[in-house]
């Protein structure tokens, strides 16, 4: 390849996940540190990042028109890094389908992204997807800007071999980071101006570490302890398995006043056949069982979960069951997805996959669902108060955006600032968000 000059402007694109969010911005953070900047459009960058997904087949794709659509009017292109999932499934691959691009770098190994891009701009491409447990979170810059909501991984990878799923495969075994790493973060991002933190993980409620004291602790020791930073006023975590719901974490939801009322639950089927064969080591009564724990502690809580439809050997009768679980939790918010057969996963071979136009059928019955609840949540708040985040200023002017404990968006106007919490008194609710006008700020 023919050796360019170092850039010094970069752009990082991320798709999929909160963790690839949070990849990119750590990312950036790296570039930053070396001196570069970061350019506004693609166009404009020297360097531009893909932080790619590769939980469905559509993702994937992605990546090879994202690549071509880089190439500028005068047949330039800037220099390519491919990062995230599919960087770490498919490296190879893209080195021989797309020659434009000159790094490839996994979702444990972009500590090295500087080195990479150094070397590649000298002519040579340059790759690296080992999986080493979390050396790269050392390497990585302090944080020094946030907005009011930060996102903060304090797990990555998955030991579930769900059968469909290639995360176990792309981000590897479980790994915890430590607690004081984590409480330090925390500390740097609230001092950076972070009021609210997500604590981030492919199975966050998987997290296991010492206390300070010693003591072994799961991840509602660690949510209280950072419920204690000044500052802080809101705490999440996604996203979680239910086989990692401990009572400790359930009672941490009533005795927690920072952690917001919200979980996100996957469960994917509503059939006990379609769960076994997914390996989701639950079942859908057991799935019930859970939420009205969590909800005996917190009755407000607003739950969120994932669904797939048309995985191998899905029957109407099986689908039906989804729709029965739907009725019987009331989401508050859902994600539902066709089922993608993903290459190296069990269920990819297993016998009678789902023709397309069926799948198309039920996500859309499934849809309709999900969209009927989630209204009817967002309706259930009008004409009430809620305490609103302010994260930034609306398309209108004078309007604010912020979220509700139970994460609404929510569109308001009146006396705020970026980081405050004030009550809004809720006016209209619609599918996907919510408007009102400012009451009071309140203090943390
Ligand atoms: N096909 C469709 N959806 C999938 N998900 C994970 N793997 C697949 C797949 N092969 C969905 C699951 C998971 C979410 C992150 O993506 O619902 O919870
Ligand atoms: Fe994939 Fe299942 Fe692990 Fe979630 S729990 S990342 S769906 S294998």
């Amino acid at each position: 390849m023919t050796p360019v000059p170092a850039p010094r402007t970069f752009r990082v694109k991320s798709f999929g996940c909160q963790m690839n969010v949070y990849d990119g911005e750590r990312m950036a953070e790296l570039l930053s540190a070396q001196g570069m900047t970061a350019a506004e459009a693609s166009d404009d960058a020297d360097l531009v990042v893909l932080n790619t997904c590769h939980i469905r087949e559509k993702a994937a794709e992605k990546v090879y028109s994202d690549i071509g659509r880089l190439r500028r009017e005068d047949g330039s292109a800037p220099l390519i890094a491919v990062a995230g999932c599919v960087a770490q499934a498919e490296g190879e691959e893209i080195m021989a389908r797309a020659p434009s691009v000159r790094v490839v770098v996994g979702p444990q190994a972009y500590h090295r992204l500087p080195e990479l891009v150094a070397e590649a701009a000298q002519g040579r491409r340059a790759s690296d997807t080992e999986m080493p447990a979390a050396a790269k979170f050392a390497a990585l810059p302090r944080r020094r800007k946030s907005g009011p909501s930060a996102f903060l991984t304090v797990q990555e990878g998955c030991d579930k071999f769900c059968t469909y799923c290639v995360v176990p495969y792309t981000r590897g075994a479980e790994i915890s980071r430590p607690f004081a790493d984590l409480v330090d973060e925390a500390r740097l991002l609230v001092e950076a101006g972070a009021r609210e933190i997500t604590l981030l993980g492919q199975n966050v409620n998987a997290w296991c570490g010492e206390n300070g004291k010693g003591r072994a602790i799961g991840l509602a020791g660690l949510i209280r302890a950072l419920a204690e930073l000044p500052g802080l006023a809101r705490v999440r975590y996604t996203t979680s398995h239910p086989a990692d719901m401990d009572d400790d974490l359930i009672a941490a939801h009533g005795d927690t006043p920072k952690l917001m009322p919200f979980l996100h639950l996957p469960v994917q089927s509503g059939s006990d056949r379609i769960l076994k064969e997914m390996n989701r080591s639950h079942t859908a009564a057991g799935y019930l069982r859970l939420l009205d724990r969590v909800r005996a502690v917190r009755p407000d809580i607003a739950l969120s979960g994932d669904f797939i439809v048309g995985f191998p050997g899905e029957s109407e009768a099986d689908f039906a069951a989804t729709l029965a679980l739907v009725d019987a939790v009331g989401y508050a918010q859902a994600f539902s997805f066709k089922y993608s057969a993903r290459p190296g996963t069990p269920a990819a071979t297993m016998g009678r996959q789902v023709p397309a136009e069926v799948m198309d059928e039920r996500l859309q019955r499934l849809q309709a669902a999900l969209n009927r609840d989630q209204l009817a949540f967002n309706a259930a708040s009008v004409d009430k108060r809620c305490a609103v985040l302010v994260e930034r200023r609306g398309k209108h002017p004078g309007q604010w955006l912020g979220k509700s404990p139970w994460l609404q968006s929510v569109h308001f106007e009146g006396e705020a600032a970026i980081g405050d919490l004030v009550e809004v008194e809720l006016a209209e609710a619609g599918p996907n968000s919510l408007a009102g006008r400012v009451v009071e700020r309140v203090a943390a």
